[in-house]
């Protein structure tokens, strides 16, 4: 059984189709990236599943069971949820805020201080337990957010955007508590533009272009299905002029770039790792090689393609 199992979820608002009937799933201990540009579609569908918007179409299971008939709110109490926009009380407390939270997550009343306490520490929040929410900086009202989802120890954590406004400090923090709310076992769902942040923190990625999944999987199978080309830095002895004309031979080789005297910046066309018979065919020509090194295709290329290849059929 999923954690949460979302599918074909189409919803429009007014002139803009927001959603056209998408789908994915979660399991316990995986992080799984909601992937794509602004206005791709990522916090309509974290409101759908929290309940917050409906949807034209679709459905929502959350530990298996139905969270948009009439008493799927109940559901929402396995959820942590973090919003784009935090929305707490500027008049309350810090302290005031999770006790609050804690009695609607129903955490039984002589558990509270405590788990206010530890929620305060994980985010690195307890020297502000008595301060007023509105003189909070705006990564400190963050890190509130975020302790207010996850001070029930949640089965499904949902995260909209949760490194947005943080210092490095504060990214590095977050990213340690995301891994380990998986590691404790709960699924979380986490929206982010930033292709280098799906990458570092999630198993799987779900990709999203106006309103459509373009992808879903592994990071690592999402560059593969790309299947973008390689980039060798090739540094040659010598002068570089005749290894451009060798390299510009070769069938496979997309471009030959001129970085310094003697760098070149070799594109190859998708296809397996050829490095070896580019250096063979520079050697076999006479050419002495100082330096060959290959460049991981990185997600950004990937994710460009992906979204070149979308815009295609979108519209
Ligand atoms: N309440 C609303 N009324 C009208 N249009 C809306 C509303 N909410 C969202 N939209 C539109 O739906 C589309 C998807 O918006 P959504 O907020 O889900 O995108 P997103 O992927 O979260 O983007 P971002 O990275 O900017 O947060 C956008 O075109 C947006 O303008
Ligand atoms: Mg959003």
């Amino acid at each position: 059984m999923y954690m949460l199992e979302v599918a074909d979820l189409w919803k429009r608002y007014g002139a803009v189709q927001a959603l056209s009937g998408v789908s994915l799933t979660l399991e316990g201990g995986e992080i799984r990236a909601l992937l794509g540009p602004n206005g791709a579609g990522k916090s309509t569908t974290v409101k759908i599943v929290m309940g917050l918007v409906k949807p034209d179409r679709g459905s929502v299971r959350i530990m298996g069971e139905d969270a948009l008939s009439p008493k799927g709110y109940r559901l929402r109490r396995h959820v942590g949820y973090m919003p784009e926009l935090p929305q707490l009380p500027r008049w309350a407390r810090v302290g005031e805020v999770l006790e609050k939270y804690a009695g609607l997550y129903g955490i039984p009343e002589a558990e509270i201080p405590s788990a206010v306490s530890r929620a305060l520490e994980t985010v690195g929040l307890s020297d502000l337990r008595g301060r007023a929410v509105a003189t909070l900086s705006k990564g400190q009202v963050q890190r509130l957010t975020l302790a207010q989802a996850i001070m029930h120890e949640p089965d499904i954590l949902v995260l909209d955007e949760p490194l947005l406004g943080l210092d490095p400090e504060g990214m590095d923090l977050v990213r340690r508590i995301i891994r380990d709310e998986a590691r404790r076992g709960a699924a979380v769902l986490m929206n982010t533009h930033l292709l280098k942040e799906a990458e570092d923190l999630s198993d799987n990625v779900t990709l999203l272009y106006r309103g459509r999944v373009l992808f879903s999987g592994s990071v690592d199978e999402l560059k593969q299905h790309v299947s973008v080309g390689e980039v060798l830095i090739v540094e040659v002895e010598g002068e570089a002029e005749a290894a451009i004309e060798v390299l510009r031979d070769i069938p496979f080789v997309e471009s030959v770039e001129r970085v310094t005297r003697t760098r070149l910046r070799v594109k190859l066309l998708p296809g397996e790792d050829r490095s070896s018979e580019v250096s063979r065919a520079l050697v076999a020509a006479g050419l002495g090689i100082r330096e060959l090194k290959r460049l991981e295709p990185s997600l950004e290329e990937a994710f460009l393609k992906l979204v070149r290849g979308g815009e295609q059929w979108a519209g």
